[in-house]
């Protein structure tokens, strides 16, 4: 007699399997089993630190240093972690010519690229990048950056000389149009996967509406279900780093 978990593993697998074309969405429950605080879970960032002080553009005019104290802190953590199995997993299957696999993702810790993941769609930026905050036409473009700030010497613009700023999305903020763009055409997909988000934020949290609405089969991969979990066709209740592997092996093994 199989579990229900692995009816729902090989039910899964078998779509995957089938397809020309898979988009998996992620977020940060994907960096959980690296050591990245989540931002909403027990430990998350959000628990402990104000969104509304630390990631709004106001709060960086209000006191920059402090901004920038938060994120050479974050920058520092997540340069000790390593990408995770669940980070390996898609960083193959974006490599394998056999189906186009493109992640999408709303962290900015870059652990999938450090993983090898090709294409990588980042729907909010990264840690490691900087650029201007006044945004001279310039310094608009973010420039990589993997400096630990000091208070006394806050990153400037090489272009205008003005403050410079981490290169992630802030609450309140509009996305890059491009990543966007890419995004909305990656939704056009066979299969389309959310693994480790809340499903809270938009308009990340709205893929796997529009990719559904194209005909897509979606799953959803989470410790817990979220507000997508009535909406997809498949919901896995399961760690990122034992679920995809435990796909990757079924796919490998017919
Ligand atoms: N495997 C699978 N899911 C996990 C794991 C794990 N090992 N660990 C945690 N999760 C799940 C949690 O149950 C939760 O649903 O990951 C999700 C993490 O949710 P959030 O902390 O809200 O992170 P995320 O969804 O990525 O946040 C979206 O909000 O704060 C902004 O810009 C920030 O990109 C971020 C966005």
């Amino acid at each position: 007699m199989i579990s229900g978990m692995e009816q729902q593993l090989r039910a899964l697998a078998s779509r995957v399997r089938a397809a020309r074309s898979v988009t998996v969405m992620t977020g940060a429950g994907v960096s959980a089993a690296s050591g990245v605080p989540t931002f909403r879970g027990p430990e998350g960032l959000w628990r402990t630190f104000r969104p509304e002080d630390l990631a709004t553009p106001e709060a960086f005019a209000r006191d920059p240093a402090l901004v920038w104290e938060w994120y050479s802190w974050r920058r520092t953590r997540v340069a000790s972690c390593r990408p995770n199995a669940a980070h390996e997993v898609l960083a193959r299957w974006s490599q394998d010519a056999s189906r186009q696999v493109l992640v999408v993702t709303q962290n900015v810790d870059d652990l999938h690229l450090r993983a090898g993941t090709r294409d990588l769609i980042r729907l909010h930026g990264s840690l490691w990048e900087t650029k201007c905050f006044n945004g001279c036409v310039a310094g608009v473009r973010a420039w990589r950056d993997e400096d630990v700030a000091a208070p006394d010497r806050l990153p400037r613009c090489p272009h205008c000389g003005g403050l410079a700023r981490p290169a992630v999305v802030w609450f309140g903020e509009s996305l890059d149009t491009t990543d966007v763009e890419r995004a909305t055409r990656a939704a056009r997909c066979d299969v389309f996967l959310t693994v480790g988000t809340s499903a809270i934020v938009y308009p990340a949290a709205g893929f796997a509406r529009i990719a559904q609405a194209r005909g897509a089969f979606t799953a959803e991969i989470n410790l817990e279900s979220t507000p997508a979990s009535s909406l997809v066709d498949l919901s896995i209740l399961g760690a990122a780093e034992d679920v995809l592997p435990a796909i990757d092996r079924l796919l490998l093994s017919n």
